[in-house]
């Protein structure tokens, strides 16, 4: 880590994924063997990776992140037996569930051992646990010989990283090596599922839909917090990094949701709005709508209102792999107040909407 007055440059080590061996990650092993911290690519946001049982490993993770450390971190593990390590009081719906969905997207919270320090749970007596299908993950996992503890690779509060350009943005200097292995295939977090409790609770949706969890563990419920359209003042969220504003972009965002045609309508009348005072203000659009939008901008105030699609509508898949970096480019061109359209709540669609609800602060109208 950094002296005091010294400034470090994160070191970048650059992984073909169609091509590398294991040894490869060799020197990335071996810091984190040292309880040095090294960004890595998953299938789902770059991680911030550090040894998961050593405790000032973990320390300096919310340091680098300037992340609360209530804020309990994720157990990557290379082999489904290591949760045995790890936890304790193992119901079988873990392993039904591990079975089926890892390596992937999808993490499990069990009771923990306790050889999991609590600085990794931010005090929990519980622990969460994934084994990432990413490659270069489980193989950084392997050859350093170590869990790898690793919260999304971002600074605290802005969106997840997605490539290892957006890990340099916010942690540089911060961290001793981020490995690029290019651009992630998801693009948001994996899916959490709380089998601690009586019913099996699902804490944040991801990739891995409710109706597929449920296709193997039959009762399961999500946790109010996390599909409420408002924010729940009076309910505890069960995963305790849900009750921070997250992956907010600087600027103002607000969502808009009712039919397309009233939608863009609104969001143009917001942009006129702005006309004449050269406030930079950005538009989340989706293929079906930006054109509509940029001719409604014209002349000078093109030069400050910035479209950005997410894809089409119906690619809720593409929509979800390029939110993240939509919410960082606003941040890029300095816009002050962002409009969203709002996105169907299908599958992976529930998981772009509720991490849009919270860029947004739940900021959402209805027109
Ligand atoms: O896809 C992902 O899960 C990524 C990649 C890097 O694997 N990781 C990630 O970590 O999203 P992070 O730290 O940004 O989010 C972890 C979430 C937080 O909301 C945290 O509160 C929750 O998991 N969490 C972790 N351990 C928990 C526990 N024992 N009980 C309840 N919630 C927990
Ligand atoms: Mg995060």
């Amino acid at each position: 880590m950094k002296n005091e007055g010294e400034t470090m440059l994160t070191k970048v080590l650059v992984i073909d994924r169609q091509n590398f061996k294991q040894k490869d990650l060799s020197e990335a092993g071996e810091l984190l063997r040292e309880g040095k911290l090294v960004a890595f690519p998953t299938e789902t946001v770059y991680g911030l990776g550090g040894n998961a049982l050593d405790k000032t490993a973990s320390k300096r993770i919310y340091e680098a992140k300037g992340r609360p450390s209530d804020n309990p971190l994720i157990v990557h593990i290379a082999e489904t037996d290591d949760i045995k390590n790890i936890a304790v009081d193992i119901p079988d719906a873990a392993f039904q569930l591990a079975e089926k969905f890892w390596p992937g997207p999808l993490t499990i919270i069990l009771k923990k051992n306790e050889c999991v320090p609590d600085e990794t749970t931010g005090g929990l007596k519980t622990v969460a646990i994934r084994m990432p299908s990413d490659e270069i993950a489980r193989a950084l996992i392997k050859e350093s010989d170590v869990y790898i503890a690793a919260p999304s690779a971002n600074a605290s509060g802005r969106p997840s990283t997605t490539t290892a350009e957006h890990v340099i943005e916010d942690l540089d200097g911060r961290i001793d090596m981020v490995i690029d292995g290019g651009p992630v295939q998801i693009g948001l977090e994996s899916t959490i599922i709380d089998l601690t409790g009586e019913v099996p609770m699902i804490l944040r949706p991801g990739y891995i839909t409710k109706e597929q969890l449920a296709a193997v563990v039959p009762e399961v419920v999500y946790d109010k917090a996390v599909v409420s359209r408002v924010k729940l003042d009076n309910v505890v969220a069960r995963a305790p990094g849900m009750k921070y504003r997250h992956y907010a972009p600087k600027g103002e965002l607000t969502i808009f949701e009712g039919a397309q045609k009233e939608v863009t309508k609104e969001i143009i009348r917001r942009i006129q709005e702005h006309a004449d005072k050269h406030t930079v203000v950005g538009i989340l659009a989706t293929d079906e709508t930006q054109e509509i939008y940029r001719q409604a901008v014209d002349g000078e105030m093109s030069e400050f209102v910035h479209i950005i699609s997410l894809g089409k509508r119906a690619d809720e898949e593409v929509v979800a792999s390029h939110l993240f970096k939509c919410l960082r480019e606003f941040d890029d061109v300095k816009a002050e107040f962002i409009y969203a359209e709002s996105f169907s709540e299908m599958k992976i669609g529930q998981a772009v909407m509720n991490r849009l609800l919270k860029a947004a602060g739940y900021h959402i109208l209805t027109v």
